[in-house]
């Protein structure tokens, strides 16, 4: 698979960062056993039903939504690249008491093997911030509608594209995301948690790590909407819904971003609505 010294140097980006988002996370173990749950409602909608269903969570971090996912009844498997990410989850299953399984694993080698030794899922999702990861949408999507059982679904809830070519002052600065080009972000993946300030911290924001620096430097891969929904069309995936939203959850991509109920962030008034989030559910025949 190509790209992959990118997809390494990322890994270990990741695993760099990822105490540093932990830290600032409260007691997760308690807001579960409170019967908590890290999902956002556009997650909730497009999933459907989980009760009694084999969901594989993609690019799944630390493990809060797949251990959410877990408690509506389906069967998880979590999978990471990151070793730290899924050491985390791992822990927080054990404390939680929930039965799910975490694999470290790049995405596209997972995809790979599972389809290799004939695995198959009823649900594969993923969500917040995992296009920009992948190098390759076309052997990804392929990936995902392998290991779907006939009538499976895939659900993507990601950050628009739209969002990525203003500054941080909404000027229109970049161009549109298209063509998945590397991007080296040489300050690496930062402390977008503490920068959410609650937002992504549903258990309570704890100050923790601050003024989190990360030595090593990420890849990010710039691809427009157009293109995801064109891979998995390709694959075979029907789009049975593809939705924008002119908020983003969790996530203050912006320093003037307005926080609204339910951690939902919008921009200032003084700037006209533009879609911040996209929602997708295809389905295998
Ligand atoms: C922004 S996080 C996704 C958020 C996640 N959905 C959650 O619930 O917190 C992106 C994740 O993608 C993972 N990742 C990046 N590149 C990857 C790859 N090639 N294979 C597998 N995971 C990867 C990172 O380790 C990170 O945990």
């Amino acid at each position: 698979m190509e790209r992959r010294d990118l997809r390494e140097q990322n890994r270990v980006s990741w695993n760099v960062v990822v105490g540093a988002h932990n830290s600032h996370r409260g007691d997760l173990s308690r807001f579960f056993s409170e019967g908590g749950s890290t999902l956002f409602q556009e997650e909730l909608d497009l999933l459907g039903e989980l009760e009694g269903r084999s969901l594989v969570h993609l690019q799944c971090n630390s493990g809060g939504d797949s251990i959410s996912l877990a408690r509506l009844g389906a069967t998880v498997t979590g999978v990471d690249a990151s070793d730290e990410a899924v050491s985390l989850a791992l822990a927080l299953a054990e404390e939680t008491g929930t039965k799910t399984t975490f694999e470290r694993a790049d995405v596209y080698d997972w995809l790979e093997e599972a389809s290799r030794e004939g695995r198959h899922f009823d649900v594969a999702f993923a969500s917040y911030g995992v296009i920009c990861w992948l190098p390759n949408l076309r052997s990804w999507a392929w990936g995902i509608a392998g290991i779907l059982n006939p009538g499976g679904r895939f659900v993507l809830v990601d950050f628009h594209p739209a969002a990525d070519i203003f500054d941080k002052d909404w000027n229109h600065v970049s161009d549109y995301p298209s063509g998945g080009e590397p991007l080296l972000l040489d300050r690496g993946v930062g402390d977008y948690v503490a920068a959410s300030g609650g937002g992504l911290t549903p258990a309570g924001f704890v100050e923790g790590v601050r003024d989190f620096e990360n030595p090593e430097g990420c890849y990010l891969f710039r691809w427009g909407l157009g293109e995801v929904v064109t891979a998995l069309a390709e694959a075979g995936l029907r789009i049975t819904v593809l939705q924008e939203y002119p908020y983003s959850n969790g996530e203050r991509k912006f320093a003037a971003m307005r926080g609204l109920l339910d951690r939902r962030m919008v921009p200032p008034e003084h700037i006209p609505t533009i879609p911040l989030m996209y929602g997708i559910r295809a389905e295998k025949s």
